[in-house]
């Protein structure tokens, strides 16, 4: 990929399967969820990653396994060069020092019997702070999230609203000094005023504190108004990444067509060019072959059926899509895939 030796986070072909069921001694492995495979993308200092895609397209699972809440299957994760889990790289731990995350649900991740200025204290002190001192910063972060520590200090979760509840878990975050924070559908439970002010906040704590961001969402809109890169997944696989004045004003891959044509739009004179995606995505225990995408593609032809189109750039190098209409597969690649499906 482009300029791989400046990424600040670097993920190289990860992979992670659920397994669904229980294994029974001598049968068959039960199926598994393919739910992330082969994803590769680079984030780089100060920027914002925007990952879309529909539900169950593996955001989420990418995240987890970015923060190590899971394991991968396979594939790499190197943050400032140095990589996770490995000989001579980074601790699960000293990773979550660098990395936070921010979760949709804003009142489950919150201890309901904590007071606030307790919860944001909290992952300070289970790292060895002095218990005062992370009680005093506390304030210090409540101010920087835009809550008045004298109204809501000694407040409980429940008390506060949604819009309130998502600023103490930004708060709780920043407590932990992160350079990265994942915020996995931070803002799509908020009404749209309060969205749009949690989204000016992020903005703000991003060039104050110089923060980098991976901004995952379903809101195509969102996402373009916070992000620097956009990454369009479909069934696990990484399909579009690119600038978003790149993926959004010259998409290349018929997915992210169909989806941008699905947003709706307040403008009467916006004709749509594109027909907006329909139907379910097929089942990631049994996806189809080939271009994943290809049963619901209108421009699917028969060497999308066998092969499986590799991610790569197009006539703009920073721009990759993972289509045949914006790459040169060879006769070679078709006759192999071919042998593969037979055998
Ligand atoms: N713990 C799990 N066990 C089994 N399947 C899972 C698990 N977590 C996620 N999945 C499946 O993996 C796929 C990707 O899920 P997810 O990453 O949550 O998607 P998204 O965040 O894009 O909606 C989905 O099919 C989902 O049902
Ligand atoms: S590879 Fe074929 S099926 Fe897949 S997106 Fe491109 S044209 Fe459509
Ligand atoms: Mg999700």
């Amino acid at each position: 990929m482009a300029k791989i030796d400046k990424s600040f986070v670097k993920v190289r072909n990860l992979k992670k399967y659920f397994q669904t069921g229980t294994q029974i001694p001598f049968l068959k492995k039960p199926p598994a969820v393919k739910a992330v495979e082969n994803v590769s993308f680079d984030v780089f200092k100060g920027e914002t990653l925007g990952v879309v895609g529909e539900s169950g397209c593996g955001k989420s699972t990418v995240a987890r396994l970015l923060i190590q809440l899971i394991k991968p299957d396979a594939g790499e994760i190197i943050i400032d060069g140095l990589a996770v889990e490995k000989r001579g790289g980074i601790s699960t731990r000293d990773l979550r020092h660098r990395m936070q995350m921010v979760f949709q649900d804003s009142y489950a991740t919150l201890n309901p019997r904590m007071p606030i200025e307790e919860s944001i204290a909290f992952g300070p002190i289970s790292n060895g702070k002095k218990p005062s001192e992370a009680m005093l910063e506390s304030k210090h972060f409540m101010d920087q999230v835009g809550l008045d520590p004298n109204i809501y200090l000694h407040r409980y979760p429940h008390e506060l609203s949604g819009g309130q509840r998502q600023r103490v878990n930004i708060a709780r975050a920043l407590a932990m000094g992160p350079e990265v924070i994942i915020l996995d559908e931070a803002v799509s439970a908020l009404d749209k005023s309060v969205e749009a002010q949690v989204l000016n906040l992020l903005t703000d704590l991003k060039s104050d504190l110089k923060l980098t961001y991976i901004f995952i969402s379903h809101d195509l809109n969102v996402v373009k108004y916070i992000s620097d890169k956009v990454m369009v997944m479909y069934l696990g696989e990484v399909v579009e990444y690119g600038t978003v004045e790149d993926v959004y004003n010259s998409p290349k891959h018929p997915y992210t067509e169909a989806l941008l044509a699905s947003q709706p739009s307040m403008d009467p004179s916006r004709k749509l060019k594109t027909v907006p995606i329909t139907g379910d995505p097929p089942n990631p225990i049994n996806p189809p072959s080939g271009c994943k995408f290809h049963t619901r593609c209108p421009k699917v032809t028969d060497l999308c059926r066998t092969v499986n189109p590799k991610l790569q750039s197009t006539d703009n190098v920073d721009h990759l899509t993972a289509c045949h209409l914006a790459s040169n597969v060879t006769e070679v690649d078709v006759l192999n895939a071919q042998k593969g499906l037979n055998s």
